[in-house]
């Protein structure tokens, strides 16, 4: 029996899709269990790049089962693209490899206009959401008026709840967001053509993992955004609206605490943030530039350009203790080539106080001054290189360090976005 979590443990894009590429080898199952498709995973195999925002990135090995579970909102639309390009690759071909919670939410057109809308007039003080619908729709799951996949099999509760719905959102986006009324008939339809797509692939997924859990298949579970962006434990409001820790696992995907045994966490070997909120050690110089530029560090799903900074232990030492990991991967060390020096935060001061864990409240994260200690950098390409040993000294010793102050031990560090492109310090991750 051997399951495993894989969370990100900054502000998301932390390189979770070529990790999970790379650990789906060992798995039999790959299961998304929260999150949208705010999330997009980049993953590049053979030199070919493909952006999933809903499978799991697990779909380009061949006879592994994709699963979206309870906890993941989904916009159909999306999703049956995403299909179509898949199995334009040669991929997912069989429906038998995906499967869709039947008590998933569905995004509603009114949730990504309604999304859109508040961010407008939310002006200077915006969120920077991915504009996807994700906040309106885990709003409406918990308002006890979403809608989820068994809904939309059923063309008589399906007509019921859009109808009734559309009538009050239609009243918001009108009075309030100044927006146009959606037409009923228009989404209606557009629904039951997808309804004919996806409804293949609708079944009881927390009953389909407990049985291959049991059988002793290896299931692996991949998370989305990363833990700054917990609704919970994150950096609130500046926050995604689901659950982005390892917690999350039980309740998105309808697993036991018991069935969860291995926790891993992805951390890039420095840091990046999209969207507002606070960035304890954001770079805004040269330095900053070096990085989004070495590092492509734009938005997959939206394009923006991402915020750059020095790797904050402090954010990873709290992800560690949140998400129980036992074990890291560092991401994207071949971006850090070049820098005389590099800076690492390992604490904070705030009028006066130490903090080794992220603050809570948003007026001392912004108005903190991060403590950084020194290393010295290296000018070697890091990308061909595929043991530890082979890294230079002082890359060696960046590693190091990040291993001693978050306390957990670093099994695999990426070079590259390729899948070949990593060193692997332990075999097996199950
Ligand atoms: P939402 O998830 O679209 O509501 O956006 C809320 C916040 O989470 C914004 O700051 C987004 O930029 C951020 N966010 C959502 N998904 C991701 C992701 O996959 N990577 C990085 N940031 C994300």
């Amino acid at each position: 029996m051997s399951t495993l979590v894989v969370v990100g443990v900054q502000w998301g894009d932390e390189g979770k899709g070529k990790v999970v590429d790379l650990l789906a080898r060992e798995a039999d199952v790959i299961v998304r269990f929260q999150g949208g498709n705010n999330a997009g995973h980049t993953l590049v195999v053979g030199g070919k790049k493909t952006i999933v925002r809903l499978i799991p990135s697990g779909v380009l090995h061949a006879g592994k089962v994709c699963v979206i579970g309870n906890g993941v909102v989904v916009d159909p639309q999306v999703l049956v693209e995403e299909i179509d390009t898949l199995q334009q690759q040669g991929c997912l071909l069989d429906p038998a490899f995906l499967k869709i919670s039947e008590t998933a939410h569905l995004i509603m057109p009114y949730h990504k206009a309604i999304d859109l809308a508040r961010e407008r007039l939310r002006g200077e003080g915006r969120i920077g959401t991915t504009g996807r619908g994700i906040g309106p729709t885990y709003e409406d799951k918990m308002a006890r008026v979403g809608v989820r996949f068994i809904d939309l099999l059923d063309e008589k509760v399906f007509s019921e709840k859009l109808a009734h719905n559309l009538q009050e959102k239609n009243i918001y986006l009108g009075s309030i967001l100044k927006e146009q009324a959606l037409d009923y008939g228009q989404i209606f339809d557009g629904y039951c053509r997808l309804r004919e797509r996806l409804a293949q692939y609708v079944i009881d997924t927390s009953r389909y993992l407990h049985q291959e859990i049991s059988r002793g298949r290896k299931v692996l579970f991949e998370g989305a955004q990363g833990t700054m962006l917990d609704v919970d434990h994150g950096t609130y409001p500046f926050v995604t609206s689901s659950n982005t820790v390892s917690g999350a696992v039980c309740a998105g995907a309808g697993v036991a605490p018991q069935q969860i045994h291995n926790v891993i966490g992805i951390s890039k070997t420095y840091t990046t943030r999209v969207g507002s909120g606070p960035f304890p050690t954001e770079l805004f110089g040269p330095e900053g530039e070096k990085l989004r530029h070495d590092g492509g560090e734009f938005g997959s799903v939206t394009g923006r350009p991402r915020r750059c900074g020095w790797f904050d232990a402090v954010v990873v030492r709290t992800a560690a203790r949140l998400n129980g990991l036992n074990s890291l991967a560092l991401t994207k060390i071949d971006v850090l080539s070049g820098f005389p020096t590099l800076r690492i935060c390992t604490g904070y001061d705030y009028q006066g106080r130490h903090y080794d864990e992220m603050p809570a409240s948003i007026q001392v994260l912004e108005g903190l001054t991060p403590i950084y200690e020194e290393l010295p950098g290296w000018s070697e390409r890091l990308t061909d290189l595929r043991s530890l040993d082979a890294l230079p000294a002082n890359a060696r010793r960046y590693v190091e360090r990040i291993e001693q102050l978050i306390g957990v031990p670093v099994k695999m560090i990426s070079v590259g976005a390729g899948r070949e492109e990593t060193i692997l310090i332990r075999p097996s991750f199950f």
